[in-house]
């Protein structure tokens, strides 16, 4: 064994439904490449009504564990800023659902779309301490803002579930990383609102921001140097916020950047929408899956939660994601479309904790919200 750690697998899942932003554009009164070239964004996955974040994280996890086993599993975080529960955790929900043993310590971790980075650095120290252990970490979120509001096709969902383990497959993770954080009021969900408020223009210079800052502290700290890095993976709500970011990178540094890699790593996120959490990994997949050169050079992987966080990692890529560019084609091409009215009406829908409810039979995944029931959410196996 090397010391190395890191990512040794990564899978993606996603939500039932998908709306086309074209159809989103028309019904606004706006013209379709607003969306389209100016956000860099063509579709959006929506939740089925027994969908949510613990339905995607954990098939996500159940298609990761198919092929990685839960041997040495003893801990779960579940990242999210759109938690279903003030106090369980969706973790929790999470285990029961994927039949871990009672032998785990079950956590859901919180800085708006910053928290799949804590997780994955609080994962890889437990791995420090003892490399016989493997962390299942999952990154899970349902992006919702108010409709008509600006945010609106900036929506999306998706899940990622990642096993951290010594002497990883996929990707080893520098220990030296740079870090930012500031106190802004950029976006935020209070917890009376099913919808997230935003200032969007600030969230952007506040996303650019701390990616300078985390840059400088890497640099500051003696991390990878910009020529040993081949491409930075991005946390991506929307694609084009991306190229904004390496842009004003690449005048803070006073040297040009590669762009291909931005279209390669969007080519997921253009078709889920934002996933939060997710995003970033979202992203990282997509590199991954769409360059082979990368194998053996390293990459960059910010990471950007409002109010506001942001890490920049470096990593050593040790493979491609072998079949999981198809795996995931195909997931997004088997999601059902909603029409604009239709996604009006689910919008609106919610199930408070006051009434018992059942809900539809949708879902096309492993697992269901199946309603409430005294007050508490009950999930199930799709039978
Ligand atoms: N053809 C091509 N491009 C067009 C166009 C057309 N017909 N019409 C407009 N555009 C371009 C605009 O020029 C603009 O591009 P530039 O920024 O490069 O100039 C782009 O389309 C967007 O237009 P607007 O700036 O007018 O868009 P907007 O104000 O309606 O909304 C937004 C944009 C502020 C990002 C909004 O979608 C939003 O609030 N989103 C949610 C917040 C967000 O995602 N913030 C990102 C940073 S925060 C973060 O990263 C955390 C997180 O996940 C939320």
């Amino acid at each position: 064994m090397s010391g190395a750690i890191g990512i040794h697998d990564l899978e993606i899942a996603t939500t039932h439904h998908v709306i086309d932003l074209a159809d989103l554009a028309a019904a606004r009164g706006v013209d379709a490449d607003k969306f389209r070239i100016g956000l860099g964004q063509d579709r959006m996955s929506f939740p089925a009504p027994d969908e949510d974040i613990v339905t995607m994280g954990a098939a996500a996890a159940k298609a990761l564990l198919e092929r990685t086993g839960a041997d040495g599993i003893r801990t779960l975080m579940f990242a999210t800023e759109s938690g279903i529960d003030q106090s369980k955790s969706a973790a929790a929900f999470a285990h029961g659902l994927l039949g871990l043993p009672a032998q785990v310590r079950a956590v859901e971790l919180k800085q708006a779309c910053y928290a799949g980075t804590a997780a994955l650095q609080a994962a890889i120290g437990i791995v420090a301490r003892n490399p016989q252990e493997r962390v299942l970490v999952i990154a899970s979120d349902v992006a919702r803002y108010a409709l008509h509001s600006p945010g609106e096709p900036t929506q999306g969902a998706a899940a990622v579930a990642m096993l951290v383990a010594a002497d990883p497959a996929l990707l080893e993770i520098d220990p030296v990383s740079g870090v930012f954080t500031a106190d802004v009021d950029d976006f935020w969900r209070p917890n009376d609102s099913s919808v997230a408020l935003v200032d969007g223009k600030l969230s952007m210079s506040a996303y650019v921001d701390a990616l300078l800052g985390a840059w400088d502290d890497l640099q500051a700290r003696g991390g990878a140097r910009p020529d040993e890095i081949a491409a930075i993976a991005y946390h991506q709500p929307f694609t084009k916020m991306a190229v904004k970011a390496q842009r004003r990178l690449a005048a803070h540094l006073g040297t040009a950047l590669d762009d291909e890699p931005l279209t390669t790593m969007s080519v997921y996120n253009r078709g889920l929408g934002n996933s939060y959490t997710a995003s970033l990994y979202v992203a990282l997949a997509a590199l991954l899956d769409g360059d082979a050169s990368l194998v053996g050079r390293r990459v960059g992987l910010f990471s950007y939660g409002s109010g506001s966080v942001g890490e920049l990692l470096t990593a050593l890529v040790r493979s491609a994601g072998a079949g999981r560019a198809e795996r995931v084609q195909r997931m997004l091409d088997a999601r059902v479309g909603l029409g604009i009215a239709e996604y009006e009406r689910l919008h609106a829908v919610s199930y408070p904790s006051d009434t018992d409810a059942e809900t539809p039979r949708v879902t096309a995944g492993p697992f269901r919200f199946a309603g409430i029931r005294g007050g508490a959410r009950v999930y199930e196996p799709v039978g």
